[in-house]
């Protein structure tokens, strides 16, 4: 692929968004061609999923259906941005992504590992990101900086659950260790931001 495909992961209110936007304003400012984008959602298709996905209503759904949901979503995101994005060479920055399947999925919900990453494999076809940035801070630290917003599906769920999402995202990081970057998701915004820049400066 001509272009490079960057994830970020993490658990809720970990601030990946704010730094996906960040380094996504700092590619603008080089000019380099580059495309945001975040998960669930972000297609036609995506999006109608999303509303399904993060539903707060939807509390019948099993593991099984979200796991498929997820990775529908992925497949379309796949088919229609990202391969034609990467094969045009832009860089790809997605906010979550396999890994958040993979730590929510397979870590939270108990779904086995192999299982979840094969549909997964499925819908990515072929792709895989080049670079994972996880933000790392407490299932309890992240929960609390939501606490203002109206929360999720996802969100909504215990503790508990929230603590096996950040215990996965440690093992994921172990397994992939080639492809992530660990961050101190406590740091001020700036010095995460300008740790994001390094890592990525490192890709080119
Ligand atoms: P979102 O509002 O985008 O949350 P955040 O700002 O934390 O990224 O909602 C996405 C939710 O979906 C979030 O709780 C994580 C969850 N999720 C999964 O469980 N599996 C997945 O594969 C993806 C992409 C997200």
């Amino acid at each position: 692929m001509a272009g490079h495909f960057i994830t970020f992961e993490g658990v809720e209110g970990c601030g990946k968004s704010t730094q996906v936007k960040m380094i996504h304003n700092w590619f603008l400012r080089q000019h380099r061609q580059v495309v945001m984008i975040r998960e669930p959602g972000d297609t036609a298709i995506g999006d109608k999923l999303r509303e399904i996905l993060l539903d707060p209503e939807l509390k019948e759904m099993t593991p099984v259906t979200e796991a498929l949901l997820y990775s529908a979503s992925r497949a379309q995101l796949i088919n229609e941005t990202i391969k034609p994005a990467l094969e045009s060479g832009h860089t790809v920055l997605c906010d979550r992504f396999l890994d958040s399947s993979l730590a929510y999925q397979s870590y939270g919900r108990g779904l086995d590992f192999q299982t979840v990453l094969s549909i997964n494999e499925w819908a990515m076809d072929g792709i895989m990101p080049d670079l994972t940035f996880l933000f790392r801070i407490s299932a309890e630290l992240g929960l609390g900086r939501t606490v203002e917003r109206n929360r999720d599906r996802l969100e909504q769920e215990s503790l508990d659950f929230h603590r096996m999402v950040e215990a996965g995202y440690e093992d994921l990081a172990v397994k992939y260790a080639e492809r992530f970057v660990l961050i101190d998701g406590r740091d001020p915004i700036d010095r995460i931001h300008q740790q994001v820049i390094d890592a990525v400066r490192k890709l080119f």
